[in-house]
């Protein structure tokens, strides 16, 4: 028996489970006339179509966010904090800036610690050459520190600002919707894993 393929025999327990995935879409940019609006559109459009997930969008320009981190009494952070734990997945749409994701982005991940854990998340990344791959890989490492599973692949945009017409469509969207469709099987398939596991296992102790 090969065991590098699954038992396509066995029922898929997306399918049999019929329940919606919670997702919270999170916006890696807050910036003044930024493309993020446009790649977020898009991903939030392709959602929509598969029908499989409750969503509730992150956008840090719609957040008045406190000037400091750790403002218990704030109330956008205490939405935010909530839209954290409410998720048992997460898609986050991120630029790249100086080879790395936007400060904004990391204040978002750094006001919430609990509410991550044990859940998986994935990536559509747009910049310039490197279609922001080098942002993705940071926040590989930041996830890591946190319990969070990322997946493997992303979805990029190398030149962004060419894939997009003036009112946010994409102009070749085949490749991108079938690598958007794919990452969200994977992000599903760990979505309910790890939902069953949090349900029913107890947590090992932290070192
Ligand atoms: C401060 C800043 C730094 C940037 N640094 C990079 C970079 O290192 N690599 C890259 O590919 N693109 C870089 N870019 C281009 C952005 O990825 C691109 O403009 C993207 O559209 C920005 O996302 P936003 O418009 O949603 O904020 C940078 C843009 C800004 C504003």
């Amino acid at each position: 028996m090969n065991t590098n393929h699954p038992d396509r025999t066995r029922p898929d327990p997306i399918d049999s489970a019929k329940q919606k995935h919670h997702l919270a879409v999170i916006y890696g940019s807050n910036r003044e006339d930024r493309l993020c609006d446009s790649v977020a559109q898009w991903v939030l459009s392709r959602v929509a179509a598969l029908g499989r997930y409750e969503v509730e969008i992150v956008d840090p320009a719609a957040m008045n966010l406190p000037p400091r981190l750790g403002s218990e009494a704030d109330q956008a952070l205490c939405d935010y904090r909530r839209s954290i734990g409410w998720a048992d997945a997460y898609l986050i749409v991120t630029p790249e800036y100086n080879h790395g994701y936007p400060s904004v982005l990391k204040f978002l991940i750094d006001s919430a610690n609990e509410e991550w854990k044990r859940k998986p998340a994935a990536f559509v990344s747009y910049g310039g050459q490197s279609g922001g791959l080098r942002a993705v890989e940071q926040l590989r490492q930041v996830f890591g520190e946190l319990h969070v599973v990322t997946m493997r692949d992303s979805v990029s945009f190398v030149n962004a600002w060419d894939s997009f017409d003036v009112a946010g469509n994409l102009h070749q969207p085949a490749a991108a919707n079938g690598a958007l469709a794919s990452m969200l099987e994977h992000l599903d398939w760990w979505a309910t894993t790890l939902g069953t596991a949090r349900r029913t296992k107890a947590e090992p102790a932290m070192a």
